[in-house]
């Protein structure tokens, strides 16, 4: 196992404490697919640590993550005339969402490597994850986080764990440059996703939708913020693929929030990737705009022949309350994005609705409540009678 440039192909010992090649370059972890379990994929017993033989890590740092549930959107699939809908629900995760994937191996990568400080920057989940896990490995968390700009759960959890929260007066990509700056001259283990580490926990999501599913789903759609995770994804199901576990391929559709879609507009116009100087959405979990990740989303989306769209705040709230309305499926703004980016091109015919689909829901509702209350109308109260009552619902 090596970590490997994604630019220029250099190699690194596993064991250097490294994020970027000499050239820029992002790493990516070379997994020895002659050593890892191919006849573990039967359904049974799903939780993260299942793949262990896939994951480039001794030690263990776990609250149990993964074995996430892939529900069936039956009233979805009836609704939208899909053939096949499922939701892969992230939020399921001990902190509620996806990032714990991520902070199980990358937090038992800073233990193999003796650190004992770690730091991020985040739109919030990634912040509560870390601190939850750095609790647990006993070591020292610092999250950088865009001030006023975070859902409160995230923030309560943040600070419940024990990390040591830092707003920044900026947004993330400022934050973000912030921790780079800081990992490297203090000698603090990085785990945002530029850390390839990160994104091997993640990969997991692929192994467990196969794993569920008992087949390759045709597409899967997911949010993307700073595009770690369809990087992550699609990795998981090449592996599968290069080691002979299945063969094909799902593609892979990632979706950015009007307000925060410098990948989606290059995309669609064709053009360079460029950063966004002021990203704004209501999903604040996906609100940036130069995703550190974005070289290596590009290539999960053409290599797969997904493609990026984005989608307005409206469209997320609108498709927000058609998970929980429709499904019993509560998830914050950013998930939705999923959903909200299916619609979208189903209307326009860019997909087909004669496939299977899986969306990514990140992460769960209750983080950010306040979106909720903001956005729908609360009741008001009644007198506590019967008649009060009746009159109500009629
Ligand atoms: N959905 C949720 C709920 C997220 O929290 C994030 C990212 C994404 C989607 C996008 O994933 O960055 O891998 O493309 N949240 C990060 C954070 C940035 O700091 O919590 P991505």
């Amino acid at each position: 196992m090596v970590l490997k440039c994604v630019v220029c192909g250099r190699e690194y010992p596993e064991d250097e404490v490294r994020y970027r090649c000499e050239c820029g370059g992002l790493l990516e972890v070379v997994i020895d697919l002659d050593k890892v379990d191919t006849s573990i994929f039967n359904g049974k017993e799903i939780k993260l640590w299942k793949y262990e033989s896939w994951l480039p890590v001794k030690k263990r740092v776990s609250l149990e993550e993964g074995g996430t549930p892939l529900y069936r959107l039956l009233n979805l699939e009836s609704d939208l005339g899909v053939k096949e809908l499922y939701a892969k629900n992230e939020g399921a995760n001990p902190t509620g969402s996806f990032k714990d994937r991520g902070m199980t191996v990358g937090v038992s990568k800073a233990l193999e490597l003796g650190m004992d400080k770690v730091i991020c920057a985040s739109t919030g989940n990634t912040s509560a994850s870390l601190a939850a896990y750095a609790a647990k490995a006993g070591i020292k968390a610092y999250v950088l986080i865009p001030s006023g700009k975070i859902a409160l759960g995230k923030l309560a959890q943040a600070i419940i764990y024990g990390a040591r929260v830092v707003p920044i007066k900026g947004n993330f990509d400022d934050a973000l440059r912030v921790v780079v700056e800081t990992s490297k001259e203090l000698g603090i283990y990085m785990l945002n996703s530029i850390n390839p580490f990160r994104l091997e926990g993640q990969k997991t999501i692929a192994y467990e939708i196969y794993d569920q599913l008992g087949k390759v789903p045709d597409n899967v759609i997911l949010p993307v913020g700073n595009a770690g995770n369809i990087s992550a994804i699609w990795k998981g199901f090449k592996e599968m693929y290069e080691a002979g576990v299945i063969d094909e391929l799902p593609r892979m559709i990632g979706i950015q929030a009007e307000g925060a879609s410098p990948l989606a507009k290059a995309w669609k116009e064709k053009r360079k990737f460029q950063p966004e100087e002021s990203p704004e959405t209501i999903a604040s979990a996906i609100r940036i705009g130069n995703p550190a990740n974005w070289i290596k989303a590009w290539r999960a989306v053409e290599e797969s022949g997904g493609l990026f769209e984005s989608v307005s705040d409206e469209e997320i709230l609108r498709a927000q309350k058609l998970l929980a309305s429709r499904e019993g499926l509560f998830v914050e703004p950013a998930s939705a994005a999923s959903l909200a980016g299916l619609i979208k091109l189903l209307e326009s015919g860019e997909i087909s609705r004669n496939e299977s689909y899986v969306l990514i829901t990140t992460g769960h509702g209750l983080k950010d409540p306040n979106i909720v209350i903001k956005n729908f109308q609360v009741p008001e109260p009644i007198d506590p009678t019967l008649e009060a009552f009746k009159e109500v619902i009629e």
